[in-house]
């Protein structure tokens, strides 16, 4: 390791007056992705793709999430599961396309199969032709590996290490603070979901949706009506950061028509939304009448896929009336969020400028961004400091 980025990692410890951002190779260096990948996406609990994806039994959806193949499945009762896609034999990925498998996942190449459970169910010709048993081929040790999970928000989270608390612990401190929303949401359907392919580390967008600061300039629009100085700070650190504003302003149709509220919400949502990043790599958003989640799907340290999906408290199927005003509301985020894709890609474009040392945070304004940063920083480093214990030991 590089003796400046080290040194830099433990300027980002410090408290914001003095802290510098984490140093250009965090967002440029191979090496460095693939450690914070194993260490902050594979080892917490990371959004990968969403219950609304595979809502049938049968359904599957590949989704290579940071490098891992992994598969998405509703179980025959009901549940999501997700398997790494590879099959037991020679490591052929499973699937390869979204589809409904009715109850079998076969691999293409000499054809295992296994159930939605991720048992292995028929090995054909394995013994040879004609023979579908092999004695030193035991089925019951050949499952897929499978992926800690568990979904919340209709959000599918991953724990790849498999030694984190459970979600319900590690996301307790956001859970309560939502409580109140803590009830059905309805995915708004195809014209409700949208990918952004931008060019920069997935760090950098989870950077700038934990701050408000840049309202004025980034979000004109936006900041008409709910202004810098309508939005707070939201810090937990290590856990979540973000804003909110209590200056929430509901979508009107041509007619007045609004969504239907969520049920039962305390008063400080008749105005009042918060925006924020549970780490590591889902952005969600809590309003009195929708809902969104954004999810990050790294792509190696300079790309990254940005899933944007919006909820409701109702089903749309079943509102017809309120379509047009949910396809008019998915372009209204889709235009305020593709004005931060500018300068998500302008810092990573930033980043290769080598003199940054990381920039200079603002204390007033830059505290969520910096509880993010001192995350990773501690992360990383407490992993470090482990490994060169761990040598010194040995
Ligand atoms: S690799 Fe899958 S059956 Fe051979
Ligand atoms: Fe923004």
């Amino acid at each position: 390791m590089n003796k400046n980025v080290a040194q830099g990692l433990s300027k980002v410890r410090n408290p914001i007056e003095q802290a510098r951002g984490l140093p250009n190779a965090h967002y440029v260096s191979q090496e460095i992705y693939e450690e914070e990948r194993d260490v902050l996406l594979y080892s917490n609990w990371a959004g990968i793709g969403l219950g609304s994806d595979v809502p049938e039994p049968g359904d599957v959806m590949p989704v290579e999430f940071a490098d891992l193949p992994l598969l998405m499945v509703r179980t025959h009762d009901g549940k999501v599961a997700v398997y790494q896609n590879t099959c037991r034999h020679r490591g052929m990925i499973l699937v390869s396309e979204k589809c409904n498998l009715r109850g079998t996942i076969r691999c293409p190449y000499h054809s295992w199969s296994y159930n939605l459970d991720g048992t292995l169910r028929a090995t054909p010709h394995v013994g040879g032709p004609g023979m579908n048993y092999d004695d030193n081929v035991d089925r019951r040790n050949l499952s897929l590996f499978t992926v800690r999970s568990h979904l919340w928000r209709d959000i599918v989270f991953v724990n790849v290490s498999g030694d984190a608390p459970d979600f319900t612990d590690y996301a307790s401190k956001l859970i309560r603070r939502w409580h109140e929303h803590e009830q059905p949401m309805y995915h708004g359907g195809p014209v409700s979901a949208f990918k952004f392919d931008v060019d920069c580390n997935w760090k950098l967008a989870v950077e700038n949706y934990c701050e408000s600061y840049h309202l004025p300039w980034v979000h004109p629009g936006l900041n008409s009506y709910s202004r810098l100085e309508d939005h707070y700070h939201i810090e937990e650190p290590g856990h979540f950061a973000g804003q909110g504003t209590k200056v929430y302003r509901q979508i009107e149709g041509g007619g007045g028509e609004r969504f239907p509220d969520f049920d039962g919400l305390g008063r400080f949502w008749d105005q009042g939304a918060e925006y924020i990043v549970l780490f590591p790599n889902v952005m969600l958003a809590a309003q009195r009448d929708h809902g969104y989640a954004i999810i990050l799907l790294p792509q190696g340290p300079e790309r990254t896929i940005e899933r944007n999906e919006i909820y409701y408290s109702f089903d749309p199927t079943e509102r017809s009336d309120l379509a047009a005003l949910i396809a008019k509301n998915s372009d209204q985020w889709r235009s305020v969020l593709e004005e931060d894709l500018f300068v998500i890609e302008g810092m990573q474009r930033g980043r290769h400028g080598v003199k940054f040392d990381g920039g200079k945070f603002s204390p007033r304004m830059d505290g969520p961004t910096h509880v993010f940063h001192r995350w990773v920083a501690d992360s990383i480093h407490s992993v470090r400091k482990q490994a060169a214990n761990g040598r010194a030991c040995s």
